[in-house]
């Protein structure tokens, strides 16, 4: 055999052997894959300690106890893993599993969520839950599957307030003011109709802009504004109950029904028991955040007279004509029916 031929037959030699390994290292890591646990990576852009937070710690918890060793559930708070926008886009391409998303960030999806947005619809919690398990609410669930995201609950933040270098007690005072808003264009529209000038921005960047005077001002629940610190940069806070803050629980619908029949059903049954748990604190981990915002004293808490809140709910009521084509006027109706 030539020098030449003899080092070929050498090199093919130990390529097969190597390929041998890897093969059967793969086949091995196949193995460990099989045994291994589910693992739910869970992101969202709060604080721990919101409303959002609590429940996801929560679902964590009770899913690695009663699922022990078959699913496990990463959750990373408060945008450390990526912002909302980016979380819809991993969700579909399967990077995470799970997400809880503000129903205000559909938007670019769907405009189907828009009824969330308009101001003063829902008077409470009670009333956008009511609406949220009807018939139309329920469909919502399932409306964004052809896009990959399937949604299992909703969850409740709470009421927005409006924070700002300035008492708003009428909405003349929001004039000429740079608002961060979430996503949405009915927010946009929103803040255009009392004269401000509305800027989208991702959540994790609002507490700098705020800071550094990119912008004035912002909408929140007390929650929010407290964990996130926003009243510490902002000199007001208007409590205005203006709009709803709530978020989609939702799965990549391939993974969700990859699981095993056993494992899914026990998944749906925890995220109902933390739904129904998540929904009874919210209101409670909201007031704590204003109760510690008044405490701070970092800021002016400033409450409205019922006359004042009238006029906030008239000055914003033409945002509804503006959308009724979009979200329909008989389900606009039926969501203003839910608060009555
Ligand atoms: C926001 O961007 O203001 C909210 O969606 C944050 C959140 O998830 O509550």
């Amino acid at each position: 055999m030539t020098r030449s031929k003899q080092s070929r037959t050498t090199t093919v030699r130990v390529g097969s052997a190597v390929m041998i390994c890897i093969f059967t290292l793969l086949l091995g890591c196949e193995k460990q894959t099989a045994n291994a646990p589910i693992l739910i990576k869970f992101p969202h852009v709060t604080a721990p300690a919101t409303p959002k937070g609590q429940a996801a710690e929560r679902f964590k918890r009770i899913v690695e106890e009663r699922l022990a060793g078959r699913v496990t559930v990463e959750v990373y708070p408060s945008a450390q893993l990526m912002s909302d926008d980016d979380s819809l886009d991993a969700l579909a391409f399967g990077e995470v599993q799970m997400i809880a998303i503000s129903l205000s960030k559909l938007d670019r999806l769907t405009h189907k969520f828009q009824i969330f947005d308009l101001p003063f619809l829902f008077p409470d919690l009670q009333a956008v839950e009511k609406f949220q398990a009807s018939n139309y609410g329920q469909e919502l669930l399932t409306s964004m599957v052809d896009r990959k995201i399937l949604g299992l609950s909703f969850w409740h933040n709470g009421m927005k307030q409006f924070s700002g270098p300035v008492p708003m007690r009428t909405p003349e005072a929001a004039k000429g003011l740079k608002f961060r808003i979430m996503e949405s264009d009915v927010l946009q529209a929103q803040i255009l109709q009392i004269g401000g000038n509305p800027q989208k921005m991702a959540f994790g960047e609002v507490y700098q802009a705020l800071q550094t005077g990119a912008v004035d001002a912002q909408e929140n629940t007390w929650s929010n504004i407290y964990s996130s610190k926003f009243y510490e940069v902002q000199a007001f806070v208007t409590e205005t109950n203006h709009g709803y803050l709530g978020y989609l629980v939702a799965v990549n619908p391939d993974f969700w029904n990859s699981l095993p029949d056993d494992i899914r059903s026990e998944l749906a049954a925890i995220i109902r028991e933390v739904s129904v748990w998540a929904n009874d604190q919210s209101a409670s981990i909201d007031l704590a955040g204003k109760e510690k915002i008044i405490a701070s004293g970092q800021t002016e808490v400033v409450e409205l007279t019922p006359e004042e809140k009238i006029g906030w709910q008239q000055a914003m009521r033409p945002v509804w004509e503006k959308f009724s084509d979009s979200i329909g006027a008989d389900v606009i109706e039926a969501a203003a029916g839910a608060g009555k």
